[in-house]
């Protein structure tokens, strides 16, 4: 497996897969590994990517001032033995300098599916992301891009990121990876106390009583929302936003449609921010 630091030695590896045919597969992180990120290197493959290049990289420009970049969990090395399992082809690991020289003063920003739920609290957080992104694109060149389920918002973001700037790029929505409890994996549920921890699983457990109450009919979407957020306060978490929206144009949704929707939710245990969702027909 190679790991690469630079942007210029990433394209120059990426030519070389291409002239070679292969098919370059991304899968954008930030590292700290867990069970739902290597599940979008099966993704990839079974997407056709024969060649998968993996990055880390803690990306300054979306995290707000006040939020937790500078703790965010970092281990390249073991993240390194995980992927080396995994037989990923290339990790991206870059370092702040590589990615930003200076201030950047060109950004890539969504106006639309980037402006409710997570961006209510998290105004900067979207534009951080799709310009990293984009710059990810720009150094691997991949033909195939995978994101998780897990950040929904984030992954209807890019994929109108990548239909309206024409980048060359599948991009591929991999499925949200839980513990055997039903908790989102995570990165930052290391941040939770074994209380919080076990308060927290009220998320995956309402979200899925949300969609078995809608789907018998015994509710409607507004008191199913209702009843998300008192489960979470009876808790003890502090609800941020829980919404019904279409799954593609994030427009709220309050009556059936036959479309694909999902519930979608953050909410504070203790000072961690989580977020999970659950989606489906109705
Ligand atoms: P990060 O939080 O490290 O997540 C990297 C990718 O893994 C994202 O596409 C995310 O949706 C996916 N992922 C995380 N937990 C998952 C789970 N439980 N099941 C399935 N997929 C999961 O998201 C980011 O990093 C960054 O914003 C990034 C896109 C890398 C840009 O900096």
């Amino acid at each position: 497996m190679k790991i690469i630091h630079t942007i210029t030695e990433m394209q120059q590896y990426s030519k070389e897969q291409q002239r070679k045919g292969k098919i370059i597969g991304i899968v954008p992180t930030m590292g700290y590994l867990h069970d739902g990120h290597l599940s979008l290197v099966d993704t990839a493959r079974k997407n056709g990517a024969d060649c998968v290049v993996v990055t880390i990289f803690v990306n300054p420009i979306q995290f707000a001032p006040n939020e937790d970049f500078d703790k965010y969990p970092r281990d390249l090395q073991r993240d390194c033995t995980l992927l080396e399992a995994k037989n990923v082809d290339a990790v991206f690991a870059p370092s702040v300098k590589e990615m930003y020289v200076e201030e950047p003063t060109c950004l890539v920003v969504e106006n639309k599916l980037s402006r409710g739920l997570c961006a209510k609290t998290r105004p900067t957080h979207f534009q951080g992301v799709t310009t990293v992104v984009a710059k990810l694109f720009n150094a691997v060149l991949p033909d195939i891009a995978v994101f998780g389920q897990k950040d929904a918002q984030q992954a209807r973001v890019l994929k109108r990121m990548v239909r309206d700037l024409n980048f060359p790029i599948r991009l591929v929505i991999s499925p949200l990876i839980r513990e055997k409890d039903g908790l989102a994996l995570s990165s930052r549920n290391k941040y939770l106390s074994a209380e919080e921890r076990e308060n927290a699983l009220v998320l995956s457990r309402s979200l899925k009583e949300a969609k078995e109450a809608l789907e018998a009919g015994n509710t409607s979407i507004d008191s199913a929302i209702e009843t998300i957020k008192n489960n979470i306060a009876a808790k003890g978490g502090k609800v941020d936003y829980v919404e019904c929206v279409d799954s593609e144009t994030l427009e709220d949704v309050r009556t059936k449609t036959g479309r694909e929707i999902m519930f979608v939710l953050a909410a504070y245990f203790g000072s961690t921010r989580l977020i999970d969702n659950i989606l489906f027909t109705y």
